[in-house]
């Protein structure tokens, strides 16, 4: 089976692999560059949302990609939202709100969060529902997930401009 190198840049950092054509880009992640953030929670179907990423400002299903499909692309993953001594307001929006439980849905939640809010800094609960859509939670019922997304909102608001457009 062939391979072939490609070149991404994941949370502002440049990586060239050497990967095999049918790898997906889930597994490059975590498996050829350790970011194990991005989860798997379904059998790679795309119908979990757990290993929902940014690439090139959209967010995908990283089980529905190839790594080869990525050459190029531009990734952030949720090692890159922030650090754990300097949360990023969606972080710290699911950890003040309770917006998990098992945590398994979350990397890939705050990936959708975090595009949502890029284009919709103040989302009505219906807006936020849509959003999340395609991130099934089994454990939380979703309302805490919601009050997240509205503290990280809030936050993000009240931040300074140069600090918000990160
Ligand atoms: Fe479930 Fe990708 S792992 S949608
Ligand atoms: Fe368990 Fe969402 S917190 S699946």
């Amino acid at each position: 089976e062939g391979t072939k190198t490609i070149q991404v840049r994941v949370n502002g950092q440049i990586y060239k692999r050497e990967v095999p054509i049918r790898m997906l880009l889930v597994d490059f992640l975590r498996e050829e560059l350790g970011l194990t953030g991005t989860h798997v929670g379904c059998s790679v179907e795309g119908r979990c949302g757990a290993c929902t990423i940014v690439l090139n400002g959209n967010n995908v299903k990283s089980c529905l990609l190839l790594a080869v499909q990525a050459d190029g692309a531009d990734i952030l993953t949720v090692e890159g939202l922030g650090e754990p001594d300097n949360l990023h307001p969606i972080q710290e929006g699911f950890w003040e709100k309770h917006g998990l439980q098992c945590g398994y849905c979350t990397p890939g939640m705050m990936m959708s969060v975090y595009n949502l809010l890029k284009v919709n800094p103040h989302p009505s609960v219906a807006e936020i529902r849509e959003a999340l859509v395609g991130n099934i939670c089994r454990c939380t019922g979703y309302e805490h997930i919601i009050e997240a997304v509205q503290y990280a909102a809030d936050r993000i608001a009240a931040m300074p401009k140069e600090e918000r457009d990160k």
